[in-house]
């Protein structure tokens, strides 16, 4: 059993920092005293989120990185331990969503999705997580996954089947990192938060059921602050599942598994 981690004097990495939910993590770290090593492919939206933190008295460094360049991602990892050792969390949180038929995928969405979303992560993990387990400080590794990762949304197959695969990607570092007591991996999975991620959704709403249905779902959605700060809590106290609001989907969650084995 891994003790709860201590994250004085540690960093947190964040990736897909510039916007929403990775914004947020890493406003969340400032205020628990965390440096930041931030990176988005956005620049001039990250370097808007380093600016939010060090207005909110934080500090630590920004780089402008697409999570599909692994190479980059081993320089980064590598510069962050410079600056800051080995960091105390890492946050593998950039991603994107794009609707369409299931029936004639759109294989440019399936590539660009699969790449960022599932790519993206492991591309993550080979560049940090290696190191931070050789470093063996505590520290937490977390995956932002989402609901989609645990039940299917229909049109959004390609986005369901990548968070899928961080089900699959948490569970099976969980069982490989079970022999040692530093490093730990938590998968963080959202129900709708208020980012501009749900543009899509917002509009395909608007247009079919009109300006009161769009509001009430941006109204339904948590703010990426409260996300953030129960993925910290969560990591803290090394959860390997880290949800909210849970309850919603849990009718469907039964069906599937009633459904899997036969009940
Ligand atoms: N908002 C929700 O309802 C919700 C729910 C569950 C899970 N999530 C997940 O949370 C994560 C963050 O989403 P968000 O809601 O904050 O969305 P967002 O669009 O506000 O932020 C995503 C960030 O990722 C960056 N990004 C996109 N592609 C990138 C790439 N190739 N390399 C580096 N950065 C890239 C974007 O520039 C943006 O800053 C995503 O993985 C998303 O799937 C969101």
């Amino acid at each position: 059993m891994m003790d709860q981690l201590e994250l004085e004097g540690g960093c947190a990495v964040v990736t897909g920092a510039g916007s929403g939910i990775g914004r947020a993590l890493a406003l969340e770290a400032a205020r628990r005293g965390l440096n930041v090593a931030l990176s988005d492919i956005a620049p001039e939206a990250l370097a808007e989120t380093l600016a939010m933190v060090e207005a909110a008295g934080g500090s630590g460094m920004a780089r402008t990185l697409d999570v599909r360049d692994a190479q980059g991602l081993e320089l980064f990892a590598r510069d962050v331990e410079n600056a800051f050792g080995s960091p105390a969390l890492v946050f593998a949180n950039a991603g994107v969503l794009k609707y369409g038929s299931t029936i004639r995928p759109d294989l440019s969405v399936w590539r660009r999705t699969v790449e960022v979303n599932v790519l993206g992560p492991v591309n993550t993990v080979h560049a940090f997580l290696g190191r931070m387990v050789d470093a063996a400080r505590p520290a937490q590794f977390v995956i932002t996954g989402s609901m989609g990762s645990l039940v299917s949304v229909p049109e959004l197959a390609s986005y369901t089947a990548s968070k899928h695969a961080m089900w699959a990607l948490a569970d099976s570092l969980a069982i490989e990192l079970a022999d040692q007591d530093a490093v730990g991996v938590s998968l963080l999975c959202p129900p709708r938060v208020d980012t501009p991620i749900l543009n899509e959704s917002e509009a395909r709403i608007r247009s079919a059921q009109g300006e009161e249905a769009a509001r009430s779902l941006r109204r339904s959605a948590m703010t990426p602050a409260e996300v953030a700060s129960c993925a910290f809590d969560g990591a803290i106290a090394r959860r390997l599942y880290i949800t909210q609001q849970i309850e919603g989907i849990a009718p469907l969650l039964r069906q599937r598994i009633a459904k899997l084995i036969d009940l």
